[in-house]
């Protein structure tokens, strides 16, 4: 029986807990699927790490990294220590390094769940966001001149690359032939006259290749009212790095806010091991009380499953993850509930194994 090793990286506030209940989820299904195994190691990288040894993970922290199947991480982020730092220590050189060019988060309203948009319905809401996850303004050109003078300035440059937008483009193009045939194009061209009229012309390049597939351009800005306004017109977003990170909250919150938001940071080619993680970060606001929704963190497990070959056992998830939602009685308070983040984890379990 094949075995898939996985590192998990609890991180800080909330992340242990919704992860721990991940693993759970996870165990449960790979023993229910009966095909494969998993083994988990747990790595103790976050910000008490950082606290102590001035890093966020150890020097050799990548190469330790690399011989895993995947990936499996909660969040990072604690008020004691500056974002910038644990985002830049850990999850941005994660996915550089591993070239998981393709942040996936879908934006599905789950059996179960209400939208807050009036009159929206599952079958409205059902789209995926494809952001681009190792360049464009995420990267680490630029610089400050003359701190701490009148005269101080900052700047980043974007990086966008043909190699980069081509991959991404590609990756975008096939997941809407598999779906809907429709992929919406983030741009700024208006605005940001460099960088995003580059951006469209290797999409539209790339689109020669997919003649099936209907490709619509919108500016970032008239695009995030159509989140709002007409999310059934969507079905698979492609976005640069800034732009989907922006986007992927705002779908998360359309169909029932952070705490249900899974993501994938996928290495299409599998060269390298993918990481999935919550869109949420480690709401140092609840953490320690028990009352974080586990939900994402479980949908992300789902994806990996998915990711390591494994689809049946990846959708049983997910139904067992609706079958609690539509129960209506194991809501986390985000959702108007009073369960408890362990109380989710055990009930999608059993959910697992009484299929309805
Ligand atoms: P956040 O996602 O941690 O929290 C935003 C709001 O949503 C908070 O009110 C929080 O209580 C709520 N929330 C988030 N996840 C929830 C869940 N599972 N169940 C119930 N409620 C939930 O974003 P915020 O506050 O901007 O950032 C907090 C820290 O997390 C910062 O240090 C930030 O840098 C870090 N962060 C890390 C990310 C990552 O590790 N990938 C992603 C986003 C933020
Ligand atoms: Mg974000």
């Amino acid at each position: 029986m094949r075995t898939h090793r996985i590192a998990v990286i609890p991180g800080d506030g909330i992340g242990p807990e919704v992860v721990r209940e991940g693993v759970k989820v996870l165990e449960a299904a790979a023993v229910r699927a009966g095909m494969f195994r998993l083994e988990f190691d747990w790595l103790p990288w976050n910000c008490s790490y950082y606290r102590r040894h001035g890093r966020m993970m150890p020097a050799d922290g990548i190469e330790q990294l690399r011989t895993y199947d995947g990936i499996y991480l909660g969040a990072v982020g604690d008020p004691s220590v500056p974002d910038h730092v644990s985002v830049w220590q850990l999850i941005l050189p994660i996915r550089k390094a591993f070239q998981q060019y393709v942040n996936l988060r879908p934006a599905k309203l789950l059996a179960g769940l209400e939208s807050p948009l009036r009159h929206k319905e599952a079958r409205d809401l059902d789209f995926v966001i494809v952001r681009e996850n190792t360049e464009g303004e995420y990267s680490d050109i630029g610089g400050r001149l003359h701190p701490g003078t009148p005269v101080e300035m900052a700047v980043q440059t974007s990086v966008f690359t043909r190699y980069g937008i081509e991959r991404v483009a590609r990756y975008a193009l096939s997941l809407a032939r598999r779906r809907r045939g429709h992929v919406a194009v983030a741009t700024k061209s208006n605005g940001l006259a460099h960088t995003m009229p580059y951006w469209d012309e290797v999409i539209r390049s790339c689109r020669v290749e997919f003649p099936d597939v209907d490709v619509s351009f919108y500016h970032v800005d008239a695009l995030s009212t159509l989140f709002v306004l007409r999310p059934e017109t969507l079905d698979v977003v492609l976005a640069t790095n800034l732009f989907g990170d922006i986007l992927s909250d705002l779908g998360a919150a359309v169909v029932g806010g952070l705490g249900v938001a899974p993501a994938g940071n996928i290495n299409p080619e599998k060269r390298f091991p993918s990481m999935f993680e919550p869109v949420h970060g480690s709401a140092p606001d609840i953490a320690g009380k028990g009352i974080a929704n586990p939900i994402a963190a479980i949908w992300s497990g789902a994806m990996m499953l998915e990711h390591l070959g494994h689809p049946e056992p990846a959708a049983e998830v997910v139904r067992a993850i609706e079958q609690v939602l539509a129960e209506g009685r194991v809501w986390t308070r985000d959702l108007g509930g009073t369960a408890s983040t362990e109380e989710v984890g055990d009930a999608v379990v059993r959910a697992l194994e009484h299929p309805r």
